[in-house]
């Protein structure tokens, strides 16, 4: 493919890396107070080091000291490796010019790769169904100080890919189908990892939605540049310029007929619309070019080194700088942007000092954890109020399925999969939490066994689950056949079955008319059975929302034809466009099984009192039941017709926590932003009627108003 060279990066490039440092300059560094031997030792060769001058002088100083080869090892990783072994990519260090070796590791879940010591947190998922950027930076706040703890620099996460489609391998490692909810997760994150003065590298951008074909040409997305716009690209957005992730990773896929990494379409996004200062890496070998790439501004080659395929920076890096093909001041950008979030975060200062074998995991740690899989737990049905479980009215459980006992799904697998220091199983946690004596279990297997035991119980409660990895996707989103039957022939024996699943997105129930209560726990991290026997017993009252729908069947989906997914004849077509998860129910009137936003409580709620002032959009929450309880109030736009947009979109949401009888007002800002879409190369507000829906589901929105929007 030719490279597009109509963007000269280094036209602009270091103008706006300089700014924008200086801009961040204020970053408090967190972490190791006093330089260390290597670095203090080394400081009267280095002036740069300690040094007040502001970051764009210090970059400066350090560029103008490099030869080319220390230019091209700043841009290069040394090479994959893997648990304690070292970490999953590497920048060397320049002990000439004091400059620290870069460490990066997974990744959105926690520190993974296989290394142990550290803590098993509940999926991205999970955290996305609390609907709540605050839990989201305890969360980041965790990963962030367990990165730094095991020595590493950069933590590759969030991932912010949609969620397009249900059967994607990596559904339960990203934050849903909407990218309001996605990009205020991930600033939250963000915000967490990098207190711990730890840089966040969001990813993949952009437009990577599936595991089938990808990293090659045949996972080609031919996607429209409003769909991109308005569904894959304004959580990446949100988390440079609102979180101000340091990095960017670049992603395997094929977008319109280029690679990502050389993409110079979306590249140009990331520079010229919002602006960024910080670096892109590839995602490790989904570099395919050296001049197209460098010159379409990726900056950091991952994980290089050999055995990880083509080397496309190093030696054929620096051939083409020596011919002319690459220009220097571009090389210079790409270095400087490295450097420059180098200082931001007192690298030169206080390089890492952790190691990956120390354990960093600790009870508080854990804790987050816990509040987390607390709040992201979904309660999706609950017929009759039989939960929560009471020791009077319940006084015998059984407890069924694999997943209840040893072979509980606590993590989804790939590059964010967590090693957990223990595991409580539910059936561990649930026999911690019932009255002695009352908990029996079964496995399931044989059935007849888990009937025996749901019939002498008073109530029987089936975990079942289903595994999600990086690589491969889901061919269908039913549960496997053998739990499908375990669960219809245990609801057949006892009326009052609860089902509990672990999954990373969404699945099918075809029992849901035979059994009385459902619960989404996601997959919930080590501390499984205590989080899901708190919910069952009522301790915690849950409050989690979907952040994804759930389709009665793969036939209702968005893009169900194989030329949408996972693809014909060597592309992808993204024909459904706009019309992403919610926003392809709501507008077509189909009914999914379970809504976006959608999630029961213990107790009630009404919504009342639309007020439009201004730009503030607010309505009061009212807890009408007889529990203390959380809600989500959500904020969804319509736009006029006129325009072709979604029926509703989310455009701000509120988690409130009431007393029983207590009322508050929740309150929305809503900017010229939120009515505007992607037309012909621009944000467009067309002059209109727009609607103002709030409620606590997609599904679900009481409150109506109506606004008219002039030029
Ligand atoms: C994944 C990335 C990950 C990287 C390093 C890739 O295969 O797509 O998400 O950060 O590996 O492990």
């Amino acid at each position: 493919m030719t490279p597009d060279t109509s963007r000269n990066r280094a036209r602009h490039g270091l103008a706006v890396a300089t700014a924008a440092v200086l801009a961040c300059s204020a970053f408090a560094v967190i972490g190791t107070a006093n330089l260390s031997g290597r670095a203090a030792a080394a400081t009267s060769n280095c002036p740069w080091v300690g040094s007040h001058a502001p970051i764009a002088t210090r970059v400066r100083e350090v560029l103008g000291n490099m030869t080319l080869d220390d230019k091209l090892a700043m841009v290069d990783g040394t090479g994959f490796s893997y648990g304690t072994a070292g970490y999953v990519g590497h920048i060397a260090a320049n002990s000439r010019l004091c400059v620290p070796g870069l460490n990066l590791e997974d990744g959105p879940q926690g520190v993974a790769d296989g290394v142990p010591g550290v803590t098993q947190l509940p999926a991205p998922v999970a955290l996305a169904a609390t609907f709540d950027p605050s839990l989201a930076r305890a969360y980041g706040t965790v990963v962030g100080g367990e990165e730094h703890g095991k020595g590493a620099d950069v933590n590759l996460g969030p991932t912010v890919n949609i969620v397009r489609d249900p059967r994607w391998g990596r559904a339960f490692e990203s934050y849903g189908e909407d990218p309001y909810l996605s990009g205020q997760t991930a600033v939250g994150y963000i915000g967490g990892v990098q207190s711990q003065g730890v840089m966040s590298q969001v990813k993949h951008y952009a437009v990577y939605n599936q595991e089938t074909n990808r990293n090659t040409p045949a996972d080609d997305v031919i996607v429209s540049q409003r769909a991109m716009h308005e569904i894959y690209l304004p959580q990446f957005q949100a988390a440079v310029t609102q979180g101000k992730a340091a990095s960017v990773m670049c992603s395997y896929s094929t977008i319109n007929g280029q690679y990502a990494c050389q993409n110079s379409g979306i590249m140009n996004v990331l520079d010229q619309q919002w602006k960024y200062p910080g670096f892109v890496t590839s995602d490790w070998g989904a570099t395919h070019s050296t001049v197209a790439s460098a010159l379409a501004g990726l900056d950091m080659q991952m994980p290089g080194g050999s055995g990880f395929g083509t080397d496309y920076y190093g030696a054929p890096l620096k051939a083409a700088v020596q011919d002319g093909q690459v220009p220097v001041p571009v090389l210079n950008d790409m270095v400087s942007r490295i450097l420059g979030e180098m200082f931001r975060f007192g690298l030169f200062e206080h390089p890492p000092t952790g190691s990956l074998t120390a354990t960093v995991t600790t009870p508080a740690h854990a804790a987050t954890g816990r509040a987390v899989e607390e709040a992201g737990t979904v309660l999706l049905k609950n017929a009759g109020g039989v939960l929560p479980l009471s020791s009077r009215r319940d006084p015998s459980i059984a407890v069924i399925g694999a997943d209840a006992g040893s072979a509980a799904l606590t993590s989804g697998g790939g590059s964010a999969g967590v090693v957990p220091p223990y595991v409580v199983t539910p059936l561990a946690g649930i026999t911690a939490r019932a009255a002695s004596g009352s908990v029996t279990y079964a496995s399931g297997d044989p059935v007849a066994s888990a009937v025996a035991a749901a019939k002498s119980a008073s109530v029987a409660v089936v975990f079942a689950s289903s595994y999600e990895t990086e690589g491969s996707d889901l061919t269908s989103i039913d549960l496997p056949a053998s739990e499908n039957q375990l669960i219809s022939a245990v609801a057949a024996a006892n009326p009052d079955t609860v089902v509990v699943l672990n999954t990373g997105s969404a699945v099918t129930m075809p029992w849901l008319s035979r059994v009385r209560g459902v619960i989404e726990a996601w997959y919930p991290g080590q501390d499984d059975g205590d989080e899901i026997a708190a919910v069952l017993f009522g301790d915690v009252n849950p409050s989690g929302k979907l952040p994804v729908t759930f389709p009665a069947s793969l036939s209702q989906v968005p893009d169900s034809t194989a030329a949408q997914w996972p693809g014909t004849g060597g592309t992808v077509q993204y024909s459904e466009g706009v019309l992403v998860g919610y926003r392809w129910y709501s507008t077509k009137h189909i009914t999914p099984l379970f809504p976006f936003g959608y999630g029961l409580s213990y107790t009630s709620f009404a919504f009342s009192h639309l007020v439009v002032s201004g730009d503030r959009v607010s309505a009061w929450v009212t807890n009408t039941g007889r529990r203390t309880g959380s809600d989500v109030a959500q904020l969804y736009v319509g736009d006029p017709a006129s325009t072709g947009e979604p029926a509703e979109q989310l455009k701000g949401f509120q988690r409130v926590t009431l007393r029983p009888g207590q009322t508050r007002r929740v309150s929305f800002l809503v900017t010229r932003d939120d009515f505007a879409w992607w037309n012909n190369g621009q944000w467009t507000v067309t002059p209109g009627s727009y609607t103002l829906r709030v409620g606590d589901s997609s599904a679900n929105l009481p409150l109506t108003a109506h606004v008219e929007v002039r030029r």
